[in-house]
C-alpha cells in the first residue's frame, strides 16, 4: 500500500460533547490539528482538559460530535465500523498508561494478536511479534506472562504491540506514567525512533522532560488548544501578539 501523501492524522474543527443540556460536558471544543510522518506531537494540559478524548478520537475509539477526524486521508466518519476497526488494527498503534496487556497471553502472543486478528497467518504473526519484541529490547520475555514482568517490561511489550506491523500512527496516553525515570526515558527513545523511522505520533504526557522528545507541544485547557501562557492560540490572539 502506498502511503498517503498528506498528514497521517488530521482533526478539523473537532468538538466532542458528552451528554446533553445542563449536564453536557464539552471535552473538546473546535480543535484542529495535523500530524505528519516523522512528527511527534506532545499533548499537555491539566486533568480533564480533553487529552484522552483527543487520543480516543484520533484512534477511532470515539467519534466527534462536530468536525472531522482523518487518518491517512480517510475521514473516519464516512467509514463503516468494520473499516474503522480494520484501520485501527493495521495503521494505528495505541499505548495506554496501564499497559492493557491480556494476562492470559504470553508477551509474544499479546504482540501477535492484532496481526492475527487482521488475518495474518499465525506463524508469520509470531515472527513479526518476536522481531517487534527484539526491537524494544525484550526478546527474552517472549514466553513470559504479564504478571511475571516488571512494569517497565510490560510497557515495553505494550509498545512492541503498538508498533508491530506497519503502523503509521502511534498514540500514547501517558505511556511513562507508571515507570521509573530511567525506564521512562528508554520508552521515549523507542517511541522517538519509531516516529523517525516513518510514523506520526501523539503523546500525552505531564512531564516536560518527555515532551522534550516531541517536535512540538499542543497545550489543552477546557478542550481548547492554548499557547504555553494559557491564552487561546486562535487567529485573533496571534494577530494581537504580532502587533
Ligand atoms: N464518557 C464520558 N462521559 C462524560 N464525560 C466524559 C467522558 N469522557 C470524558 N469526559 C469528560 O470530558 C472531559 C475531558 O476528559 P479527558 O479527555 O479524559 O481529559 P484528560 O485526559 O485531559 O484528563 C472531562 O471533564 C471528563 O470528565
Ligand atoms: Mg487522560
Amino acid at each position: 500500500m502506498t502511503p498517503h501523501a498528506g498528514p497521517v492524522l488530521e482533526l478539523r474543527e473537532v468538538s466532542r460533547v458528552h451528554g446533553q443540556g445542563e449536564t453536557a460536558v464539552h471535552a473538546l471544543r473546535g480543535l484542529s490539528l495535523a500530524v505528519t510522518t516523522g512528527e511527534l506531537v506532545a499533548v499537555m494540559g491539566p486533568s480533564g482538559s480533553g487529552k484522552s478524548t483527543l487520543l480516543h478520537l484520533a484512534g477511532g475509539l470515539d467519534s466527534p460530535t462536530v468536525g472531522e477526524v482523518l487518518v491517512e486521508g480517510q475521514d473516519l466518519g464516512t467509514l463503516s465500523k468494520a473499516a474503522v476497526a480494520g484501520l485501527r488494527r493495521r495503521s494505528i498503534g495505541y499505548v495506554f498508561q496501564d499497559f492493557n496487556l491480556i494476562p492470559a497471553l504470553t508477551a509474544v502472543e499479546n504482540v501477535a494478536l492484532p496481526l492475527e486478528l487482521d488475518g495474518v497467518p499465525s506463524r508469520r504473526a509470531r515472527k513479526e511479534a518476536t522481531q517487534a519484541l527484539a526491537e524494544v529490547g525484550v526478546k527474552e520475555l517472549a514466553g513470559r506472562f504479564p504478571d511475571d514482568m516488571s512494569g517497565g517490561q510490560q510497557q515495553r511489550v505494550a509498545i512492541a504491540r503498538a508498533l508491530v506491523g506497519d503502523r503509521r500512527l502511534v498514540l500514547a496516553d501517558e505511556p511513562t506514567g507508571a515507570l521509573d525515570s530511567e525506564t521512562g526515558e528508554a520508552v521515549m527513545r523507542l517511541l522517538r525512533a519509531r516516529i523517525d523511522a516513518g510514523a506520526a505520533g501523539l503523546l500525552v504526557t505531564h512531564e516536560a522532560r518527555h515532551a522534550g522528545w516531541a517536535d512540538r507541544i499542543v497545550f489543552l485547557r477546557d478542550g481548547r488548544a492554548v499557547d504555553d501562557t494559557g491564552y487561546a492560540s486562535d487567529a485573533e490572539s496571534l494577530l494581537e501578539e504580532s502587533r
